[in-house]
């Protein structure tokens, strides 16, 4: 299959970086097309544990080559920052296996002083953004007054860079936050585009000669369904497409590329999401503690990016079946299936209640869950720990059951359930559920 797409079915934070570090071993391009240094991907390969925000986590892999397309939003300190990182561990980052779209916009201290400002003036109704500036620099690129990364190449950039500067610090006092100093943020700046311009090429041009010569393309999505700026739960979203569509329009693809191609649904055996919101089937108290562990392991539900608590509940299969209808799921990957080990009863939402109605869809998109009650499926649990297991056969058939079950409730097969965060913790689902 030419095309790959890998989608967080839920809020983030799926397990996604494992899933695509895993496919893009038979992958020739990995290619970001959304978001910005907000995502936080962790892969853990033996002792070694790789957190990436910008680059794909298919990188790690030799045999790629990583695209960051025109849809993102790229800060280049953190950017150079995680190229260093990989360096040093050995991965090889240079413009033979990297290239940037050109398109693809910048972020600027300005946006980040921006994202803080914005956040501090909405009060306690606040966005919980990760403060990376993404809401400032998609909103400059839709009001046209973005810089773009091939900006970088232009001999006007620094003068245009000053200009936006000094326009932030009008908006900035506006906020009643402190104006940022010009002259500091132009010298890095100089210093960045230096080093990245090698780097910046036509992603869409090379993609589309990829595929044509039949080179096999795994796209990975950053954030999740349920954050998309259209179709999630808005205005508590991120700024971006993070559904399967934003694929072709973040690299620069035509539909034709999307004819028969892979659509992978990342979905945890349980419900998480950072930051504000509305969040049907969330838990507190003991039950909440045990989903999310105490932050003493990696895999603990505390934010890569901004360490944050995450917030944690029953899967949601209402919302699972939404993230199937609106990214056109082909398959599903249910991550993190071992930590549900040891509960004696497993919950799963199946449709709301609103009054004395019943739905089987969500109101109004999801923008609207405030006002539903989780109608729940009960399941009964198992005790044995999972991550030793690697056939379908050998996990408890209370795990095959609820394994099952999220293939009925969301419509869309499993086709993979992770027992644990190392590369070869996966058990193959057989016969598609
Ligand atoms: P922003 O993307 O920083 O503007 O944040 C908007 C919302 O999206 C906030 O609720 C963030 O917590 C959430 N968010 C952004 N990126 C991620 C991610 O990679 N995982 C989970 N939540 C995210």
């Amino acid at each position: 299959m030419a095309l790959q797409i890998i989608i967080g079915a839920q809020w983030g934070d799926e397990g996604k970086g494992r899933m695509v570090d895993w496919l893009a071993s038979q992958s020739d391009y990995v290619a970001r097309f959304n978001g910005g240094d907000n995502a936080g991907h962790t892969v853990t390969i033996g002792s070694k544990i790789y957190k990436l925000h910008l680059l794909p986590s298919g990188i790690i892999h030799p045999n790629t080559i990583a695209m960051l397309g025109n849809g993102m939003v790229i800060n280049p300190a953190s950017l150079l920052v995680e190229m260093e990182m990989l360096q040093t561990a050995g991965v090889t980052i240079d413009p033979q296996r990297v290239r940037i779209s050109h398109a693809a916009h910048l972020i600027t201290p300005a946006h980040q002083a921006m994202d803080k400002a914005m956040e501090a003036a909405r009060g306690s109704g606040n966005l919980g953004t990760t403060g990376r500036g993404i809401g400032p620099a998609y909103t400059d690129k839709a009001a046209r007054n973005g810089l773009r990364m091939g900006d970088l190449l232009a001999i006007d950039f620094m003068d245009r860079l000053q200009s936006h500067i000094e326009k932030a610090n009008q908006s900035l006092s506006f906020y009643s936050a402190p104006a940022l100093e010009i002259k500091p943020i132009l010298e890095v700046f100089e210093a960045q585009r230096k080093i990245l311009t090698p780097y910046i090429q036509d992603v869409s041009s090379e993609l589309h000669q990829a595929l044509a010569q039949g080179k096999r393309v795994l796209a990975e999505g950053a954030q999740g369904t349920l954050l998309d700026i259209d179709h999630g739960s808005y205005p508590f979203v991120t700024s971006s497409t993070t559904t399967a569509p934003g694929v072709m329009t973040g690299l620069g693809l035509g539909l034709d590329a999307a004819q028969n191609a892979r659509v992978i649904g990342v979905a945890k055996s349980f419900q998480t999401r950072v930051g504000s919101g509305p969040f049907p089937t969330e838990l507190s108290g003991e039950l909440a503690v045990r989903l999310r562990g105490t932050g003493s392991n990696p895999w603990d539900e505390f934010g890569t990016t901004t360490g944050r608590a995450r917030r944690v509940g029953w899967l949601d299969g209402v919302l699972l079946r939404y993230a199937a209808r609106i990214n056109g799921l082909t398959e599903l990957v249910l991550t993190k299936l071992d930590i549900l080990s040891g509960f004696d009863q497993i919950r799963i939402c199946t449709a709301y209640r609103v009054g004395n109605t019943t739905l089987t869809e969500p109101p109004f998109g999801v923008s609207d869950l405030g006002c539903v009650e989780p109608v729940y499926s009960e399941l009964p649990g198992w005790r044995a720990d999972l991550g030793s297991l690697r056939h379908w056969e050998d996990l408890p058939e209370q795990a095959r059951s609820y394994i099952r079950t999220v293939t009925g409730t969301s419509g869309v097969p499993v086709r993979y359930a992770s027992v644990g965060p190392e590369r070869e913790q996966i058990v193959d689902v057989p016969g598609l559920g």
